[in-house]
């Protein structure tokens, strides 16, 4: 499989390039960037490392050489500032977003390809490249909230000081300001998480206010997200790769779902080799459905207005 990063200069693609490459599961790493020196510079990072991890292509190139892609990663974009919201992002993102789906669909792309939109805000854009590709909907995929489940669980995992990979909650709603952590169903090994030893009201308040605040947290700290939207990015990719079909919080166009409908959002949305095989409508705390409903309304309403 090829997998184009556009945007593969950067931070955000340049790590989810060097997740691919330690996942060993995509054959080709294409990396483009306007910044062509910096982008070729990080696909010779890459290369040189490659005799002691994988045997995968890994290039760089323009936008023309994406048309063969089996799937597009658009990292591409202004990152917020600490104090700025992602929906602020959008005066300065859509026309620059504009811009690579118009690139995109001159230079072709494949009738089976999948695009995948990383660049801030998510939702809006995946939403934006659905309208303006042409492609299936359930062919045009968003990162939406596998970054903030992956800091959740993980930030949660230190707190209890238990294996990150045996916490289970998720992140559904906007990849933003009104994302929604289902506490509901979370577990620990299986085990519900109200009944964990040392699980209490104020633990939980604390690990959701910290995970709301990680990404305007880390850009404060070093400048913006690297390693843990790149393994997020990967993750998506490498279950497209593998057909997995497995269950995510992924950003996708909806059509009645909890109350959705024409909003890309995350909601429980399978996914496989042709992107979004469907979405799974699980019962949630009204609470919850009355959040998730919140978060498409705020979507939709930024939508009006730039769209
Ligand atoms: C974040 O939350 C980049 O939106 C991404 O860090």
């Amino acid at each position: 499989m090829k997998v184009s990063i556009i945007g593969g200069g950067g931070l955000v693609g340049s790590c989810a390039g060097f997740a691919l490459q330690a996942g060993k599961i995509v054959r080709h790493i294409h990396l483009v960037d306007l910044n062509q020196e910096a982008c070729e510079g990080q696909a010779l990072d890459l290369l040189h490392g490659a005799s002691l991890l994988c045997d995968q292509k890994i290039t760089s190139g323009d936008m023309k050489s994406v048309s063969d892609s089996d799937v597009v990663v658009i990292t591409a974009g202004l990152r917020r500032k600490p104090d700025e919201s992602r929906l602020d992002l959008i005066g300065r993102n859509v026309t620059l977003f504009r811009g690579i789906l118009s690139e995109l669909k001159s230079g072709g792309l494949r009738g089976d390809a999948i695009v995948f939109v990383v660049s801030n805000p998510v939702d809006v854009l995946t939403y934006l490249a659905i309208k303006e590709l042409g492609l299936p909907a359930t062919q045009v995929i968003g990162l939406g909230t596998v970054l903030d489940t992956t800091r959740l669980r993980s930030l949660l995992a230190q707190r209890l000081d238990v294996p990150p990979t045996q916490v289970d909650v998720t992140i559904y709603g906007e990849h933003g300001d009104s994302m929604v952590p289902i506490w509901s169903a979370a577990q620990i090994a299986g085990m519900p998480l109200e009944k964990y030893p040392g699980v209490n009201a104020q633990l939980i308040a604390d690990i959701e206010k910290q995970t709301r605040g990680s990404g305007a947290e880390v850009i404060k700290k070093k400048g913006g997200a690297g390693f843990a939207v790149g393994v997020s990015i990967a993750d998506v990719v490498q279950t497209i790769a593998l057909d997995q079909r497995r269950i995510l919080p992924v950003s996708s166009l909806q059509s009645g779902a909890y109350g959705l409908r024409d909003v890309a959002i995350s909601v429980p949305t399978v996914v496989g080799r042709r992107g979004v095989l469907g979405v799974i409508e699980v019962d949630l705390w009204p609470k919850e459905k009355m959040a998730l409903q919140k978060s498409g309304t705020v979507l939709r309403e930024t939508i009006a207005k730039v769209l």
